[in-house]
């Protein structure tokens, strides 16, 4: 018997006004897998990953974590329940350094302003902060702790927030376009990186552009097209879907795309 999904979305639906951007969409996401949520612009995915992060609540269906309801929880519960995000747009601290960045994603369960900032006040005794220097040795980043992350170039930026997601030990991961910016080299390293992560036991549902690092990373992609789901199955076989290539992949850009670099 399959084990039962890590996430699960039942019929969710959202309106902005007149317009709806989430249209009952349902889909699983299994345990352990590495799954792609993908469409145009537009289509709804960032706003998917706010719903079930809790930044907006919902206008009907549920959304259901290990067998649990989290629809109605508030996103720090969430993240309690093992759920951790990125954002499209990259949410570093730009002022605080490196260390205190990640040391940040180890209290987004912190119940206050005073829990989140105590432990930055007296990181340089803590375990977390040697905690955090190991997870960012791991992740491949060699920069000083120290270093202001405005300093940085964008693509360790963009890895850093992958390992602030993951400080609150999260099972699972929800990046929103982690490749959005970064060379090639730095894509196949984020890739290598994430692969090693979801070796680790955490389940990846990864907004994305970039096809060839879909392709890299995903056994399984779902497609979003006006807030609808158009396709849930095998990455190797979405090209080859009419309804996706008609709506997405057919006639745009497929692979490398730079995308948004705004920070
Ligand atoms: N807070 C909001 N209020 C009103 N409309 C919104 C809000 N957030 C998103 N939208 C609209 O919802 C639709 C879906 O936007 P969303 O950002 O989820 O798309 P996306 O698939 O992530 O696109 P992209 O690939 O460009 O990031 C768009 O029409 C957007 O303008
Ligand atoms: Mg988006």
């Amino acid at each position: 018997m399959p084990a039962e999904p890590i996430l699960s979305l039942k019929q969710v639906t959202k309106r902005f006004g007149g317009l709806t951007v989430a249209d009952q969409v349902s889909f699983d996401v299994p345990q352990g897998s590495r799954m792609a949520l993908i469409g145009p612009n537009g289509a709804g995915k960032t706003t998917l990953f706010n719903l079930m992060s809790g930044v907006y609540p919902l206008n009907g269906g549920s959304i259901w974590l290990e067998g649990r309801q989290i629809d109605g929880l508030p996103s720090r519960q969430r993240i309690g329940a093992g759920l951790s995000r990125s954002f499209q747009n990259i949410r570093l601290m730009p002022h605080l350094s490196v260390i205190e960045n990640v040391m940040l994603g180890q209290h987004a369960q912190a119940s206050g302003l005073g829990d989140l900032m105590t432990p930055i006040l007296w990181q340089r005794a803590g375990r977390w902060r040697q905690m955090a220097i190991e997870r960012l040795e791991a992740a491949g980043i060699h920069v000083h702790p120290d270093a202001e992350v405005s300093s940085l170039p964008y693509g360790v930026r963009k890895k850093i927030e992958v390992v602030r997601a993951l400080m609150s030990r999260p099972r699972l991961l929800m990046l929103d376009e982690p490749a959005a910016g970064l060379n090639p080299r730095e894509t196949a390293e984020l890739s290598a990186f994430l692969k090693d992560v979801a070796a680790a036991g955490v389940t990846l549902l990864v907004v994305e552009h970039d096809m060839s690092f879909v392709h890299d990373l995903c056994e399984r992609t779902v497609v979003l097209n006006f807030g609808k789901l158009i396709y849930n199955g095998a990455t190797r076989s979405v090209q080859d879907d009419a309804a996706v290539r008609e709506a997405y992949l057919g006639s745009r850009r497929v692979a490398g795309d730079g995308g948004d670099r705004a920070a």
